[in-house]
């Protein structure tokens, strides 16, 4: 296979940057071939950027159709399970936005499909682009900071209007996004959580529904983590702060790394903290270290770099920057964070079928009673190009 031939399946905010970004020739050996999408308008503009290209409203008849093979899933996120194990099953690569789905349930299920197909599967974390991020993770998988003892994540800076939450569409309700800021917003932060730092064991959480919208879903979360060997960790987001803030800071015993203001720094201890310890005489001695400041020029290719790394993971069997399977990874957070406040308990992970059960079973009950608003068919305000909110903020 010389070319990748893509077909976008919700050509919407996001579906439209991929539209532009792939039909403008940025992304070399990928070809747009086709797009679907249940709204007649957002078909109209496919034809209006691209001319006589195939458009379809049923995405089973572009899958089955022969014209494409590999499909970019960004339809609403409790779709992405369903139309993405349709594409792998028909023989078709796969690349999902985030997050994988809502439930980690529906997530296994897209995973083993995926598994079973034996086809490239990939998920548009995009933010593991960003070099500092790479670098972060670099560090701490390294041993640069010894042994993890505590992460605090404060993601403050995704500020939304009641406006946007009025917009419209299937945003910010429980039956059509499944959740707030911990679905749409946070899962490029949860996600480099995990990839930087590791997968904590133990999840409590308060996620505040409506706190500062008027919307049924939470707007604002704070996560306290627990990790196997005894690390802590703390993760903060919101859409109701102004100006917000984006700071992670990850220590251990051989040192620190903090993200703030686009910069990475990195305090590396000439001796381990816990020797430092037992075997200094002096009460209160000053930490003895190297100091690293990493600035990078770029944030990284973003979303082109993803469908870049697809292509060629595709077309030459190049290892995926983000595969498909670790979408899962930040879901588990992000479910055991709404069980964990629903029921006022700790959530300990990977989470016992029982929780997934019971978890499961509170978000049906909140999307049978959800009051504030009910979704259409699809957003009614739709960004057709690139949306600086996209990118990673400092
Ligand atoms: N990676 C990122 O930075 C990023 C940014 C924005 C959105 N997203 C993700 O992309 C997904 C879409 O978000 P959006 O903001 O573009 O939403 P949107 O509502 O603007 O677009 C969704 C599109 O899907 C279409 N659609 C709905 N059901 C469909 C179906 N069954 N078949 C075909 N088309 C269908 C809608 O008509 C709409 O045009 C979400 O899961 C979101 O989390 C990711």
């Amino acid at each position: 296979m010389e070319t990748v031939k893509i077909g976008i399946i919700g050509v919407g905010g996001i579906g439209s940057a991929h539209l532009n970004c792939i039909a403008s020739g940025k992304i070399s050996g990928m070809e747009l071939a086709a797009v679907c999408d249940i709204d007649e308008k957002r078909l109209e503009y496919a034809r209006s950027v691209c001319p006589g290209l195939p458009c379809f409203s049923d995405y089973r008849e572009m899958i089955k159709s022969g014209l494409i093979d590999s499909a970019l899933v960004s339809v609403p996120h409790p779709l992405h399970a369903e139309t993405a194990c349709e594409a792998l099953s028909k023989g078709l690569n796969v690349l999902v936005e985030k997050p994988e789905d809502i439930t980690v349930g529906r997530a296994r299920a897209l995973n083993e499909t995926a598994k079973k197909s034996g086809k490239v599967f990939g998920i548009m974390f995009n933010q593991r682009t960003n070099p500092l991020y790479a670098r972060a993770r670099e560090i701490v998988s390294s041993g640069g900071i010894g042994e993890l003892k505590r992460t605090v994540w404060v993601i403050t800076n995704w500020y939304r209007t009641q406006s946007y939450y009025d917009s419209g569409g299937w945003r910010a309700t429980w039956s059509g996004e499944g959740g707030g800021v911990l679905l749409n917003q946070a899962p490029h932060n949860l996600d480099l959580w995990q990839w930087i730092c590791g997968k904590p064991c133990e999840i409590t959480a308060f996620c505040d529904e409506g706190k500062w919208h008027n919307i049924d879903v939470e707007d604002d979360v704070t996560i306290f983590a627990r990790y196997k060997n005894g690390a802590t960790g703390v993760f903060i987001t919101s859409t109701g702060e102004l100006p917000g803030t984006n700071r992670l800071e990850i220590s251990g015993s051989r040192g620190s790394v903090v993200i703030e203001r686009g910069r990475l720094t990195y305090k590396k201890l000439r001796t381990d903290e816990r020797e430092v310890c037992t075997g200094c005489k002096e009460s209160w001695p000053q930490a003895e270290y190297d100091e690293e400041i990493y600035e990078p020029k770029s944030a990284g290719k973003a979303h082109a770099g993803i469908l870049q790394n697809f292509a060629d993971a595709v077309l030459r069997g190049g290892e995926l920057l983000a595969p498909g399977y670790e979408g899962i990874n930040e879901l588990e957070i992000s479910n055991a964070a709404y069980l964990s406040s629903w029921t006022g308990k700790s959530v300990s992970l990977p989470m016992s079928m029982e929780d997934e059960g019971e978890f499961e079973r509170r978000l049906f009950e909140r999307q049978k009673r959800e009051s504030t608003k009910k979704p259409p068919e699809s957003a009614q305000q739709t960004h057709k190009t690139y949306s600086e909110r996209w990118e990673v903020r400092f």
